[in-house]
């Protein structure tokens, strides 16, 4: 056959096809979730590479020695006994387990505890206490902001770093204006709030609370 008839060109792309898809399939980085799962799942588990992190959690500083592919949430929970931070998904996905790492909200379940030597990391324990509770755990005590409260601790994490981003005038995938600084009204909110999951659907009374911190929406 020649080698340039049609059919010759559509069988040599098929076979670079292939040989991209396995290289590019060989050459793929493991997921975080995919790596915790090995750390914690002996049917999949490959030896343990221990290392050293330290960090500063709700303003102490603690060390710890942990697998490699230990989660952030996994060290707050697991090492720590820092249980007010959720696991819901484990993916990325519902936002329970939010902390504010050096003054960003992060989903935990998607970095690994390692990758945050010397941070600075607030959980929904380092907000408030119960005597003395910050004023979004306030607000949203006041205005009912959860039903079962599993999400809450992520929800309120991820709304007390959202307010912050809007004071540093960060723009959110809805600002229309990205010259202008941030308005916060009840549009904005929801889109910026959009990666916590309240699976009992407790939003308006979440847009109630955080519209009474936020000194009132626009
Ligand atoms: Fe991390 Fe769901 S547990 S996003
Ligand atoms: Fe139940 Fe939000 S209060 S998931």
């Amino acid at each position: 056959m020649d080698k340039d008839s049609p059919l010759e060109t559509r069988v040599s792309r098929r076979k670079v096809l292939i040989a991209g898809g396995v290289s590019a399939a060989a050459g793929a980085l493991p997921t975080v979730a995919t790596l915790a799962n090995e750390a914690t799942t002996p049917s999949v588990a490959r030896p343990a590479v221990m290392s050293k992190v330290q960090f500063e959690v709700n303003g102490k500083p603690r060390a710890l020695e942990v697998d490699t592919r230990t989660t952030l949430l996994d060290a707050l929970r697991e090492h720590l006994r820092l249980t007010g931070t959720k696991k819901g998904c484990d993916h990325g996905q519902c936002g329970a387990c939010t902390v504010i790492v050096d003054g960003r909200r992060i989903n935990s379940c998607l970095t690994l505890a390692v990758m945050h030597e010397g941070a600075r990391i607030t959980t929904i324990e380092g907000l408030g206490t119960p005597d003395r509770l910050h004023p979004m755990q306030a607000a949203f005590v006041k205005h009912d902001g959860y039903q079962c409260g599993y999400c809450t601790p992520g929800q309120i994490c991820s709304a007390v770093a959202m307010l912050q981003e809007v004071k540093d005038g960060i723009p959110s995938h809805v600002t229309e204006d990205l010259t202008a600084r941030s308005t916060l009204s009840a549009a904005e909110v929801r889109e910026r709030m959009s990666g916590n999951i309240c699976r009992c659907g407790a939003y308006s009374n979440i847009l109630d609370a955080i519209d009474e911190v936020a000194g009132g929406l626009a």
